[in-house]
């Protein structure tokens, strides 16, 4: 089915080249919605999944259903709203409703509440949907998402892995008030969105770490109930000190060597500098996994000024990385990844 209206979200942080990749994705812009989200007419919506310029998109919609209002000046909004999302939707057999604003985190929570009246009202009216909790849905089963603001409502069907999240607008809030460092939401959020392509690792899976100072990620996987093995040239914060299931061996990455094949389920490495040489210790002491095991790597693409840029960079560590035996399960940019990517791999079989 192709949907000639989309909402195409762009982070912030790529909004400076929104033009370049919404014309490199063959869509005609026709309005900015709440911040980051475009609304846009799609030529060819196949290039959501195909092009490589959608990794700098992070989240789409087909807009089956647009109501251009003023959600706050209305008497009746939701109840007229709720209506319109039954008589359009009622009997197309969305596996759930997911509600959300079109500013997310926006300091007035006026459109939050109303997403959230609105869901209530719409399952009070809809046959029944068999899923209520945001990650028991199945990732590649169509899910109503409806992103409600000051421009109106927007509504479509669309499963979590095509849209590129399980929330409406994509976006896990995780919070951080006492986290060590600001990169454990970006663990916290991998492996939220991992869930889109495979299962959790079980509790009790040993982790890999590479540069895991100050040990945000690490505190995120321990409070998982994983193992970790982290390595970085500077210490931990203290309050990972004796921490149960964590080993830290402090020193360079590049002289790090696993004990035995196979000894890791995980490895996860988000080290700074150049993402070339990181990769390299990643492939590396990617020969430590077990046939299978993940690979989540941070690739930082600082230096890359342009999209172009970043997309070489993006498709030399790709190429890299399947030549040296890796399969790569998904690459993405997350909300909390600044000029960086996250790219996730698999210990292919037999490597
Ligand atoms: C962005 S920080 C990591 C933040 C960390 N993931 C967290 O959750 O707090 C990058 C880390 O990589 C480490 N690093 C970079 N190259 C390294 C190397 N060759 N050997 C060991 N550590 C390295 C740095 O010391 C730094 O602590």
């Amino acid at each position: 089915m192709s949907h000639a209206s989309w909402l195409i979200r762009i982070p912030d942080v790529f909004a400076p080249f929104a033009p370049q990749i919404l014309a490199g994705l063959g869509a005609t812009p026709r309005k900015m919605l709440g911040g980051d989200y475009h609304l846009v007419e799609l030529a060819d919506p196949a290039v959501l999944s195909e092009s490589e310029r959608a990794l700098f998109t992070s989240w789409n919609l087909p807009v089956e259903h647009g109501w251009p209002c003023c959600p706050q000046k209305m008497d009746g909004f939701v109840e007229k709203a709720a209506q319109g999302i039954l008589k359009k939707f009622g009997d197309r057999g969305a596996q759930a409703l997911f509600t959300g604003p079109l500013l997310p985190g926006a300091p007035h929570p006026f459109y939050k509440h109303l997403a959230t009246n609105l869901r209530g009202r719409v399952l009070q009216l809809f046959p029944s949907l068999p899923v209520a909790e945001v990650e028991a849905q199945d990732p590649s089963a169509p899910t109503l998402f409806c992103l409600v603001g000051k421009e109106g409502l927007f509504c479509g069907m669309r499963s979590p892995r095509e849209a590129n999240g399980f929330y409406p607008g994509g976006t896990k809030f995780i919070r951080q008030a006492a986290a060590i460092s600001r990169a454990g939401a970006k663990i916290a959020e991998a492996l939220h969105y991992l869930k889109l392509h495979q299962p959790d690792l079980p509790a009790g899976a040993h982790w890999l770490e590479l540069g895991a100072s100050p040990g945000g990620m690490t505190a995120e996987l321990l409070d998982r109930g994983f193992r970790v093995t982290a390595v970085d040239k500077a210490a931990l914060d203290p309050r990972l000190d004796r921490a149960p299931g964590l080993t830290f061996i402090r020193g360079d990455v590049d002289t790090f060597n696993f004990k035995s094949d196979g000894e890791f389920d995980a490895l996860l490495c988000d080290m700074n500098g150049d993402p070339r040489v990181s990769l390299r210790q990643v492939v590396r002491l990617s020969a430590g996994l077990k046939a299978g095991g993940l690979i989540v790597f941070t690739l930082k693409a600082a230096g890359a000024d342009t999209p172009e840029d970043m997309l070489a960079l993006i498709r030399a560590a790709e190429a890299y990385a399947v030549a040296s035996g890796l399969t790569l399960i998904a690459k993405t940019h997350l909300t909390y990844n600044r000029q960086e990517f996250t790219l996730f791999f698999e210990r292919a079989p037999g490597h």
